[in-house]
């Protein structure tokens, strides 16, 4: 891409990697904007260093994304993706009293991690369905934590995709969950040690997960598709026409703004 060398900003997605190798080859680079609030695709040490400005979509997603967090907490906790295939195959053999049981939510203990804007999103839109809410926090000492994952009936994450974030919820954190959990990921795949969370599943050591992101995205391992208890979707947490045009506009000024200033 030799249009690169000449480039005072780039526009690009949440699947570009804009690393060091790219970003390198933009001398005259002066801004980076990605269509995306997630920034764990750009090398954001180089950008700092390099005085770029790095412009991203925070906000104008939060709705969106706790929106679909929901979805995937009633798909997940009342089975329906398994309901909807038993229909369209044309295999509802009739209604009876122990099919396809899945969970009541009102009550239930929600744990989310991440306090952001989307994670206190999510938090309002859980306590209104009757969910009782609590947070991870920077605070919270490893035996609160453990404590906290021992309750959680529903783990929701809204963290970055970074380095530190890296298989937050690996095996061990996974055994410490109720069998009646359902884990909830429309941040970043990486969050989540993906193997770890298949075997559990299979095991069904826990109750179910809603996985809106893949750890090597686009590729879904054929070990979470074959599995009833996982609902999966393809990356669509801000997926909504409103928010896809916001995102827009908002990218499309800040860029002008760190190449022209504020008009
Ligand atoms: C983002 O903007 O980072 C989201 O993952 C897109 O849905």
């Amino acid at each position: 891409m030799k249009e690169i060398e000449n480039a005072d900003a780039i526009l690009c997605l949440l699947s570009d990697q804009m690393d060091r190798s790219v970003l390198s080859r933009a001398k005259k680079l002066k801004a980076v904007g990605t269509y995306s609030v997630g920034m764990d695709h750009i090398d954001l040490d180089y950008c700092k260093k390099n005085k770029i400005e790095v412009v991203n979509t925070p906000g104008v997603l939060t709705r969106a994304t706790a929106e679909l967090t929901l979805a995937l907490l009633f798909a997940a906790a009342r089975r329906l993706p398994e309901g909807e295939k038993i229909c369209r195959k044309n295999r509802f053999a009739g209604w009876a009293p122990d099919f396809l049981l899945g969970q009541e939510l009102k009550g239930r203990r929600a744990l989310i991690v991440g306090k952001g804007r989307i994670g206190r999103e999510v938090a309002e839109l859980f306590k209104a369905v009757g969910l009782r809410v609590d947070f991870v926090t920077r605070s919270d000492s490893r035996q609160n934590l453990e404590k906290k994952l021992s309750k959680a009936q529903v783990l929701s994450f809204h963290i970055p995709g970074s380095k530190e974030n890296h298989h937050w919820l690996d095996s061990k954190k996974i055994d410490l969950l109720p069998p009646d959990a359902i884990v909830l990921n429309t941040a970043r795949g990486n969050i989540i040690d993906e193997a770890a969370l298949s075997k559990a599943l299979s095991e069904k050591r826990i109750f179910a997960a809603g996985l809106d992101v893949f750890e090597n995205e686009p590729d879904i391992p054929k070990s979470l598709r074959e599995l009833p208890n996982v609902v999966l979707l393809p990356h669509l947490g801000s997926a909504t026409v409103e928010t896809r045009r916001n995102m827009a506009v908002h990218l499309v000024q800040g860029v002008l703004e760190v190449l022209h200033g504020k008009s």
